[in-house]
């Protein structure tokens, strides 16, 4: 008889990191299970070799059966903008905060083996000392830095309370391929290369002199992969998943390259630099692309000079 397939589910598989999850794991020869409700994610993403279910996280009810004996839960959906946050700071609390506990909820009572949380490092907010690292207290700076760490808070809590392994995973401002470049709140490096395409003048907010810890997409997928099944995590430890080099603004649109428009600042923290070395060490996990690299490629995907 053949071998069962072991089970994967990926929330919010049908978005841009979610989906590469997805494909690395059907290269692994699980059985992949998306839930999405496409509010922010795209059909285009979706594999098709993977088991797709339209399934909005605020219906712990539906998420129930998808989670039934999942090896691995990655929990990525989410109304991921600060901006979009500000503005609807209600709608984002329930999915980023509620829709998170129902994953956890439905994955306790599923018999899932591990949960990989996307927490984020706006947790942090503005912090005056760089590198960051997880001991420092976290100091959002939005609805969704706040809604993000709660989610982190709740996945402890699901390990010690109800026994569920769980880690959360840290990222800093992720890009790579699938990047969303549409928008109001589309993420920078893809907000720049749609401009540079569309022959607009690249908006820098500010003085374009804050900067960022650009991590690639390729590394993100690598740590979730390890921290699925690392046994040095589990307990709901918080990682740090950044390149641990950081960008001004003004780097990035030149690496983009075209015209430069300066516009208002916006509110957001002025650096972002992460001391990656406890991922090193619990996941044995390292940033592996540059960001010359990266914006390198996606520059030749986009037909960019
Ligand atoms: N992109 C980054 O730089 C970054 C940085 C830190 C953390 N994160 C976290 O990583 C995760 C993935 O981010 P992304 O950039 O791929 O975002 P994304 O918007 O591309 O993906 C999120 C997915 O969640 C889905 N979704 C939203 N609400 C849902 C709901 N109620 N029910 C079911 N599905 C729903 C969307 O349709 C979308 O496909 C998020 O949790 C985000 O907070 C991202």
């Amino acid at each position: 008889m053949a071998k069962q397939k072991m089970k994967a589910v990926v929330t919010g598989g049908a978005g841009f990191i979610g989906s590469h999850i997805v494909d690395a794991l059907l290269k692994k020869g699980f059985a992949v299970h998306i839930i999405d409700n496409l509010s922010g994610g795209r059909k285009e993403n979706i594999n098709k070799k993977a088991v797709f279910h339209n399934v909005d996280i605020r219906n712990l009810e539906a998420l129930k059966p998808i989670m039934k004996g999942a090896e691995f839960v990655f929990h990525f959906a989410a109304l991921p903008r600060v901006q979009y946050s500000i503005e609807y700071p209600e709608e984002t609390s329930h999915v980023n905060i509620m829709g998170t506990m129902n994953v956890f909820i439905a994955s306790t009572e599923g018999g899932v083996k591990r949960v990989v949380y996307s927490a984020s490092s706006s947790a942090y907010g503005d912090q005056s000392i760089m590198p960051l690292t997880e001991e420092m207290k976290p100091g959002p700076k939005s609805p969704y830095g706040l809604q993000k760490y709660v989610g982190e808070l709740y996945a402890k809590v699901w390990s010690e309370v109800y026994g569920l392994s769980t880690v959360s995973l840290r990222y800093f401002n992720v890009y790579g391929p699938r990047l969303n470049p549409d928008g109001a709140y589309a993420l920078v490096i893809g907000k720049f290369l749609k401009q540079r395409k569309d022959g607009m003048p690249i908006t820098v907010t500010g003085d374009g002199e804050q900067t960022r810890d650009f991590t690639h997409v390729s590394d993100v997928v690598d740590a979730n992969l390890r921290a699925a099944t690392s046994k040095k995590v589990g307990k709901g430890e918080v990682l740090n998943i950044g390149a641990g080099r950081n960008f001004s603004i003004n780097k990035v649109a030149e690496l983009i390259g075209g015209l430069v428009e300066y516009v208002p600042v916006r509110m957001e923290p002025h650096d972002t630099l992460a001391d990656n070395s406890l991922a090193r060490e619990k996941l044995g996990w390292k940033p592996k692309m540059t960001l010359e690299k990266g914006i390198g490629e996606l520059k030749k995907i986009w037909k960019l000079k």
